[in-house]
């Protein structure tokens, strides 16, 4: 089962999580890393749930339409909008204060 770690605030989450875990998902049903993840649409649509991937980020997926739309350069500094994202791998994540 996937490994997450989730720097917040300074602060450091961390969780085992089933396969083919949506963070943002999880975040909805007050599981693990809620009340943590920042987030909004749960679709794509906002970035409010962007996170900029510390490491596992060689086994995600490559970003879809709408994290390239939301995330522009970002992507290319490592960020992705975690309600895009299941995972199957170990990951580690940061969100920042402020909302990217
Ligand atoms: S929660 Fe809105 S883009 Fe992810």
């Amino acid at each position: 089962m996937p490994q997450v770690i989730f720097h917040k605030d300074d602060n450091v989450y961390r969780a085992e999580v089933g396969a083919d875990t949506n963070l943002v998902v999880q975040a909805g049903i007050r599981q693990f890393p809620y009340p943590h993840l920042r987030y909004e649409c749960g679709m794509g649509k906002c970035s409010k749930c962007a996170c900029l991937v510390i490491a596992g980020g060689e086994h995600l997926p490559e970003p879809n339409w709408k994290e390239k739309r939301q995330l522009g350069e970002r992507l290319s500094e490592g960020y992705r909008l975690a309600c895009q994202l299941w995972l199957s791998h170990d990951i580690e994540l940061r969100q920042d204060d402020v909302p990217a």
